[in-house]
């Protein structure tokens, strides 16, 4: 019996996108990445660290290129998007709150991140078990960090000591996130991220750190780099070796 199967876990996948900034003519989660739709990579990775999970998938009431053979999960619910990214996250969670305890684990997971791998989902979960708020997967950032004067110059350099890149899955109870999410849109506060509403509670997420290939695809080139990462994945031993996370020059 694998670790995390004595207590419930939900994965919310926020699909509910229409990805402007790619600029394509599908929705990002449905363009072809190594043959296959995003979303069918990344429900397929989520299903591998986390076979008996409950799927919560955010998909657009209006979506008309979504299939059902892509969803790997025994048990799952399709939930509508809403007008942000946030909005998707809260319905879906409403729309399990007959089924889910205040004390199970909730991971949410953009569609749009199909190289997470296996192990960095296992070791997020293993560590938010330890841990009495929550965290998220994230990276220190390596490179030197500008702020912009507004005009398209340099106004002065951020020091990027302690700075990360926050990533997903994102790991929260489930009466916390809600809470926190609820919060949040009462004060009307702008979130991009579940770890941002928690920490406007004044709790710490933890900062569990992974990989740099779990990237984001966002721009047009980051579909030819996911198709990079998961031949280069692909070609990996099955057991990979540790992980790097030390901060480069
Ligand atoms: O656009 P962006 O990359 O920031 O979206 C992050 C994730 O949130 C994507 O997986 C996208 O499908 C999802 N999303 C959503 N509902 C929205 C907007 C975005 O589920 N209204």
């Amino acid at each position: 019996m694998s670790e995390y199967s004595a207590e419930r876990l939900w994965l919310v996948v926020p699909a509910a996108g229409r990805g402007r900034r790619m600029g394509a003519g599908l929705p990002k989660q449905y363009l072809d990445l190594a043959g296959r739709p995003v979303l069918a990579h990344t429900l397929a990775r989520l299903h591998q660290a986390f076979p008996a999970a409950r799927l919560c998938l955010c998909l657009d009431p209006d979506d008309a290129h979504f299939d059902s053979a892509w969803v790997p999960f025994a048990q799952w619910r399709r939930s509508p998007g809403g007008a942000e990214r946030v909005d998707s996250v809260r319905l879906a969670l409403a729309s399990i709150a007959n089924e889910a305890d205040d004390d199970d684990w909730v991971l949410v997971h953009d569609v749009a991140r199909p190289c997470v791998r296996v192990d960095d989902l296992t070791r997020l979960h293993a560590a938010l078990r330890q841990d009495p708020v929550g965290g998220l997967l994230a990276t220190p950032v390596a490179d030197t960090m500008k702020r912009d004067d507004g005009q398209g110059g340099v106004a002065h350099t951020e020091p990027r000591s302690g700075l990360w890149h926050a990533q997903t899955p994102q790991g929260f109870r489930y009466g916390l996130l809600c809470r926190a999410l609820d919060e949040a849109r009462m004060h009307g506060a702008a979130i991009t991220d579940e770890a941002s509403a928690v920490e406007a509670l004044g709790l710490s997420p933890r900062l569990v750190p992974g990989r740099r290939d779990n990237i984001k695809i966002t721009h047009p080139e980051d579909l030819a780099l996911a198709g990079h990462i998961l031949a280069a994945q692909r070609e990996e031993p099955l057991s990979s070796p540790g992980h790097m996370h030390e901060e480069t020059p």
